[in-house]
């Protein structure tokens, strides 16, 4: 279950997949972690696999969004486990490290695997947001240019691009509302978990690739 939306007396639930991605030791726990507990450690542990966390916001007086972040480790790019972590998320935010030149480079190729494996019900690439983390330090190697940003955001399929830092707690909270608030705008997710079986068989038909089930566990 990724996404879905019931209505009630008390207004609109939504349930949002959102994956958090990036290099090795880029910050995505430490983000996750400052934005969902507001903690914040300098103690590095790499994630193994995939670890995940819940947010619950309080959109407005009528709508009710349950986050669901999947914090999936630096290490995965290089395993084959990611096409299965990222089914159904219906957002991601795309992290770097400012002082860590080589973490930016590698942002296209955690883009283009997100694309190659993720795609809204519409058939468009999962809204993606950069997050320019860790500006609490100087940066490395990548041009601190709002302009030059901009740019690369737009050539590169990314919403918007935010610097944070997980440590000082800058930006953390705006960059997910920014991405949640983009989720809100695109109407194909908003489908309802109960509709009946007939209607997704028909959506399945137009956009899912025929696949091998045998491989699956
Ligand atoms: P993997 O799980 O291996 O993929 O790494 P990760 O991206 O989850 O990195 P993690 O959040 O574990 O952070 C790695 C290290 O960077 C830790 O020592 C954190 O304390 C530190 N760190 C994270 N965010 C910030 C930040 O905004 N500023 C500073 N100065 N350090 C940070
Ligand atoms: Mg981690």
């Amino acid at each position: 279950m990724a996404s879905g939306e019931s209505s009630g007396m008390a207004g609109t639930e939504h349930l949002f997949k959102v994956l958090v991605i990036g290099d090795l030791g880029v910050g995505k726990t430490s983000l996750i972690k400052r934005y969902v507990h507001q903690l914040f450690s300098q103690n590095y542990r790499a994630t193994i696999g995939v670890d995940f966390a819940l947010k619950v916001l309080h959109w407005d007086s009528s709508i009710l969004i349950r986050l669901q972040l999947w914090d999936i480790a630096g290490q995965e790019r290089f395993g084959n486990m990611t096409r299965i972590y990222y089914k159904e998320a219906v957002g991601a935010i795309i992290v770097f490290d400012i002082s860590r030149r080589s973490t930016f480079d590698a942002v296209l190729k955690w883009k283009s695997d997100l694309d190659k494996n993720v795609k809204l019900p519409n058939g468009k690439p999962i809204p993606a947001v950069l997050l320019a983390n860790k500006c609490d330090q100087q940066w490395d190697g990548v041009e601190n240019n709002k302009a030059t940003m901009d740019h690369y955001c737009r050539d590169n399929g990314f919403v918007a691009w935010f610097q944070t830092s997980a440590k000082d707690n800058i930006n953390v909270d705006e960059a997910m509302r920014f991405l949640v608030g983009h989720i809100l705008t695109i109407d194909c997710i908003h489908v309802s978990e109960d509709a009946d079986a007939d209607d997704k068989i028909k959506l399945t038909e137009d956009t899912e690739e025929p696949e091998s089930k045998s491989q699956c566990c």
